[in-house]
């Protein structure tokens, strides 16, 4: 595995034409979108996506999802560009908004896990932009971590997860959102959001009731780290019998009991800081192997749900207490 460093916000094209060329060739090229590292390789490529679920040890029936230019025909890629998914692309394009539409023909089943729909985003980190337009074609990639565990914001947390599994990782620095993008699926003009992330769908006939990350393939361990991870309502403090534990919480979190630890992922009031360091913080403490994790909930809205979201399914749904 090569680590090619580049400027995130001004990547020299000349240094990332090296890894243009590797995904070009048919190979897996990890590189930072505004939300956490993707995995890459080519989406119409079928052999290339496979090569994909190979390193992740991710079951062939989980799709991933889809990157664009915004300016790119997205017949290409969608079976009918609707005026709503127009709509929805001239507002949040380039940004982390992935839609679920019809896919067109020429999306290999492999990408979709055999559904009819396929999930697209145009990502807006400087390096995601230049990587496409050297490439000049659609690219697969999923979060650039071993399947169900905590989504990458560095490229050493890439290096640590595939290492050789993969070819290239593309080092622009950390994430600048921290958190995977929201997920909308239009049908028919209606609009369901599948995964809550930093950008809000909002207006009549959106469907935001579906519990955290509905989109297929989740599973309950999604986001988990290795060590036993409970959940802490916002607020709620550690009950006394539980002898030692990391509680991943925030700067006016109850101090935890003796024995235990509080690593703080900052105030509650600024829920960008949060996200940011949310991944991190989980892999820091989770390689340490505590006896038990426990997560509190931010209890926002907005970003505070999409955070939330990761904390409930880091836990599994369980309460500490
Ligand atoms: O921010 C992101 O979205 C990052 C960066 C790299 O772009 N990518 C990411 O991909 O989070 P991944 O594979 O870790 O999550 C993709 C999610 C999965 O939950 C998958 O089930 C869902 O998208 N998905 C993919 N295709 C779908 C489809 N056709 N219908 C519904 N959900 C779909
Ligand atoms: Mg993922």
């Amino acid at each position: 595995m090569r680590v090619i460093t580049v400027d995130p916000l001004e990547p020299d094209p000349a240094v990332l034409a090296e890894a243009a060329a590797v995904l070009t060739a048919g190979g897996l090229v990890a590189f930072p979108t505004e939300t956490v590292y993707g995995l890459g390789a080519l989406a119409l490529d079928a052999r290339a996506v496979g090569r994909i679920f190979e390193a992740k040890g991710r079951p062939g029936d989980d799709p991933v999802i889809v990157h664009v230019r915004p300016e790119w025909d997205l017949a290409a890629v969608f079976a009918n560009v609707t005026p709503g998914m127009r709509q929805l692309a001239r507002r949040h394009w380039p940004g982390p908004l992935t839609i679920v539409a019809p896919k067109s023909e020429s999306v290999p089943d492999i990408v979709t896990s055999g559904r009819q729909t396929v999930a697209v985003r145009a990502p807006s980190h400087p390096v995601a932009v230049l990587l496409l337009d050297l490439v000049g074609q659609p690219l697969a990639a999923p979060s650039a971590n071993r399947f169900s565990y905590v989504s990458p914001t560095t490229a050493a947390h890439v290096a640590v997860d595939l290492g050789d599994l993969v070819d290239v990782i593309v080092d622009g620095g950390p994430t600048p959102i921290g958190i995977e993008s929201t997920i909308v699926s239009v049908d028919d003009g209606a609009l369901t959001i599948l995964r809550r992330g930093s950008v809000e769908v909002l207006g009549a006939g959106v469907d935001d009731s579906a519990p955290a990350d509905s989109a297929p393939g989740r599973l309950e361990t999604h986001y988990s780290p290795a060590a036993p991870t409970r959940m802490l309502l916002p607020g709620e403090p550690v009950a006394g019998d539980i002898p030692t534990g990391v509680v991943i919480g925030f700067d006016d979190s109850p101090p935890p009991p003796d024995g235990w630890r509080l690593v703080s992922l900052g105030s509650r009031g600024d829920l960008d800081g949060v996200a940011r360091r949310l991944y991190a913080v989980l892999r820091d403490v989770d390689t340490a192997g505590p006896a038990l994790i426990a997560v509190e909930l931010t209890g926002r809205p907005g970003l505070g749900a999409a955070i939330d979201d990761r904390l409930r399914r880091a836990a599994g749904g369980q309460r500490l207490n």
